[in-house]
């Protein structure tokens, strides 16, 4: 159901650059259902995107544009290792927003996964994250980025292919996470020219997370200790109640509430 609402938004299919991994790149289309294409080069414009298997990455390649390098997650980008290298439990807001020492092993879910780099300066700086994402097409850019991140603390962080909500609501009574990390996406941004480009595909890709609110009132009735929602420094709530507390960034804020 959620493949088909997100193939009616966006004409998908599986191409490949790398002839090794036609087998990989055969998997892949069945799985998503998918169209395979054998050459890039042939994809029309009846296509938006290719999910494009070359011989290092997963990409998602805009059909219409096919000279830019297709989008694809690094872990190991110069940017992230500079942030991971700087993260402390102190200076990264997402941490102090956890409200654990590491030590103590919370169990943590991030329930809007995304794109990972939340849930990674987590996995830095000692926690494990359990990660659910419900786009099949971020669930496969972000399995293939861990799969090839060699990063020491990458399998502190369990990805799912799920809708948080249904996952959520299946755990026994007494059986939830210490924190749920909630961000969902809200188009409020869209116009600023600072939007970069991770979340400029992420929007073109998911659109609005409509069920916010919902999966907010799941994760309140399911975390043992507190709901962690982040949202951009001036947006309002995501629900009409005040949080316990917000610790307010430059761009971001993160608002606590103690379940
Ligand atoms: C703004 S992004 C999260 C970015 C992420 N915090 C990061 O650091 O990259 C929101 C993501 O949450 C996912 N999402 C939203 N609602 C969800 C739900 N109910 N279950 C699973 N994933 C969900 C969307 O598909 C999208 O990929």
């Amino acid at each position: 159901m959620i493949l088909k609402n997100l193939m009616k938004q966006n004409n998908i299919a599986v191409s490949l650059t790398a002839p090794k991994r036609l087998q990989e790149a055969k998997n892949l289309a069945k799985r998503l259902q998918l169209e395979l294409i054998m050459d890039p080069k042939t994809a029309t414009k009846t296509y938006d995107y290719l999910l494009l298997l070359t011989r290092d990455y997963l990409g998602l390649q805009k059909v219409a544009d096919k000279k830019c390098v297709p989008f694809y997650l690094d872990f190991s980008s110069r940017k992230m290792l500079h942030r991971l290298k700087r993260a402390t439990l102190r200076n990264e807001l997402v941490a102090r927003a956890i409200g654990f020492h590491p030590r103590t092993h919370p169990v943590i879910v991030d329930a809007t996964a995304g794109l990972g780099r939340d849930s990674l300066i987590l996995a830095s700086l000692g926690f494990k994250v359990i990660l659910l994402e419900r786009s099949p097409i971020i669930h496969a850019l972000l399995q293939d980025a861990l799969n090839r991140c060699s990063l020491p603390y990458i399998h502190h962080l369990h990805l799912i292919y799920a809708n948080a909500i249904d996952w959520l609501k299946k755990l026994s009574h007494d059986g939830g996470p210490d924190v749920i990390y909630i961000d969902p996406m809200f188009l409020e941004r869209n116009k600023s020219a600072s939007v970069k480009k991770e979340m400029v595909v992420l929007q073109n890709l998911i659109g609005k997370d409509e069920d916010a609110k919902e999966l907010f009132y799941m994760a309140l009735a399911c975390a043992k200790y507190r709901v962690v929602v982040k949202r951009h420094r001036l947006a309002a709530n995501i629900v009409e109640r005040a949080p316990n507390f917000s610790l307010n960034g430059k761009i971001n804020r993160f608002d606590i509430y103690i379940t």
